[in-house]
């Protein structure tokens, strides 16, 4: 360590900054124990008074914390966003999409996008089912939707839901969506206050963490493994920090591909009314299974008294530019505060996607096309996991989804990789997106969805040499 340089700043200041780059630099890490006071102003030089007043505006902007007659350490950044008052406010001001600036990034070989190659959804059916629309519907353009969506078409998906999972749901539980980033971000919209704690899984959606941060809440994680949630956490942090709600995608889930088994789902809805915490249920993957294996039914399923918001997307595998997604709310006074806040929003989605969607998923080509999409997509998953097979990385197999959740060795940061990949025309997205907290430096999600099958050969073996030459 140098001396402090004499000049016109404050002392104190000086020492501030020098202990506040330590730990930014990570060379002072979380729970690490600062030099102790005399110590620090024999090696900087300076007054033991000049170390302390430093360490107090530390302690006082939450960079360290004391323990009592020990000394003085580096705060943790998880702690810190639950203690900060600020912090929350602060975030509602910044609005941040991090996922959408990877992928705004044009490459060859798109390993980023959670999306499903265009060539594999039924475009030339539903081109079909446009003119069938117009004929049936003559005035469909010049009709604005109900907010709550059209009619016929709610009715649609409540028989096929009911037909589904045996429960009983009606018509006007069912609120059409515009996709379901625009569910997650009207739930955070009606639900959600700055500085209200919100549940997210870690890792979890990018889009959802950012939504929920642009709101000012104040965000905790619960970690999500291949064997679902640690349930005794879950109920430590209901009962502990009271959120407003838990957002969880438990199915095929993103970035994971993992799937939370059934015996959680129905403690979860246990614990939920208990503490009076909505569940959020994303569920954008539930048709896309592999090997005929069926995930368990969904959460919603097992709440009857309407603890559970669910929304389920179309979008990705029938067809992403019509829109369609559907939020399934079994409370009256949660859906009549959706609908008003939906009503301020864009009051309802365009009515023509709605009646184009709805011919296609009435038809029997809809099962007849994901019988086949299922089978492309499980070929390009074990493509993907072949070439990755030369490498010592690590993933469990998803059983469904569109994602491999990658473990890279400790040493390798996969947000240097992307760097370097990108100058190769290859993309996909960084552990670290993911991460409530921003850690998670050497995981990354690999879409196998969106490039066809030699793009991914080409693709990985080029990503695997770049990671090898770094290694
Ligand atoms: C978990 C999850 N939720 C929501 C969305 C948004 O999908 P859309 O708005 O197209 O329905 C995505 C898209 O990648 C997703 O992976």
């Amino acid at each position: 360590m140098g001396a402090i340089r004499r000049g016109e700043d404050f002392l104190f200041n000086q020492v501030y900054d020098f202990v506040v780059s330590r730990i930014e630099s990570n060379e002072w890490k979380e729970h690490d124990k600062l030099p102790s006071v005399r110590q620090l102003s024999v090696e900087l030089h300076v007054n033991r008074l000049t170390v302390l007043k430093a360490y107090q505006l530390l302690k006082k902007h939450k960079k360290v914390y004391v323990k009592d007659k020990v000394g003085y350490y580096v705060q943790p950044k998880d702690t810190f966003m639950l203690e900060y008052p600020d912090h929350p406010i602060v975030s509602a001001y910044v609005q941040k999409n991090s996922l959408s600036e990877i992928q705004q990034v044009q490459v060859e070989y798109n390993f980023s996008q959670a999306l499903i190659d265009p060539n594999l959804l039924p475009n030339h059916y539903l081109s079909e089912y446009v003119k069938k629309v117009f004929d049936l519907y003559p005035k469909v353009l010049s009709t604005y939707s109900t907010v709550k969506g059209d009619e016929e078409l709610r009715e649609a998906l409540a028989d096929y839901f009911i037909k589904q999972y045996k429960t009983v749901i009606h018509a006007d539980d069912l609120l059409i969506l515009s996709g379901s980033q625009q569910g997650i971000h009207l739930v955070a919209q009606t639900f959600v206050k700055a500085r209200d704690t919100v549940l997210i899984e870690r890792p979890s959606y990018s889009p959802a963490i950012d939504t929920f941060k642009a709101r000012g809440a104040q965000i905790l994680s619960v970690d999500i493994t291949p064997d679902g949630y640690d349930l005794n956490q879950v109920e430590q942090y209901m009962k502990l920090y009271k959120p407003r709600l838990f957002y969880m995608n438990p199915t095929f889930h993103n970035p994971t591909g993992y799937t939370v088994p059934t015996r959680q789902r129905k403690q979860l809805v246990q614990l939920a009314e208990q503490y009076q915490c909505l569940l959020v249920e994303d569920d954008s993957y539930h048709d896309i299974y592999f090997d005929h294996k069926k995930p368990p039914p969904p959460v919603y399923t097992y709440d009857f008294s309407g603890t559970v918001i669910y929304i389920r997307s179309f979008c990705k595998y029938i067809s992403p530019g019509l829109r369609v997604a559907t939020i399934i709310c079994q409370s009256s006074s949660h859906m009549k505060t959706l609908l008003s806040v939906r009503a301020l929003t864009d009051n309802g989605s365009p009515l023509l996607n709605q009646k184009i969607f709805l011919h296609y998923f009435s038809s029997p080509r809809l099962q007849q096309h994901l019988e086949k999409l299922r089978i492309a997509l499980q070929v390009r998953k074990e493509i993907m996991e072949k070439e990755l097979s030369r490498t010592n990385w690590n993933w469990s197999s998803p059983g469904g989804g569109l994602n491999l959740w990658v473990q890279l060795p400790d040493n390798l940061s996969t947000d240097s990789l992307l760097s370097k990949a990108i100058t190769h025309s290859i993309s996909f997205v960084p552990g670290q997106i993911c991460d409530p907290i921003k850690k998670l430096p050497s995981s990354m999600r690999l879409s196998y969805s969106y490039a066809n099958e030699k793009q991914l050969q080409q693709g990985l073996q080029k990503l695997i040499q770049i990671a090898q030459e770094n290694d």
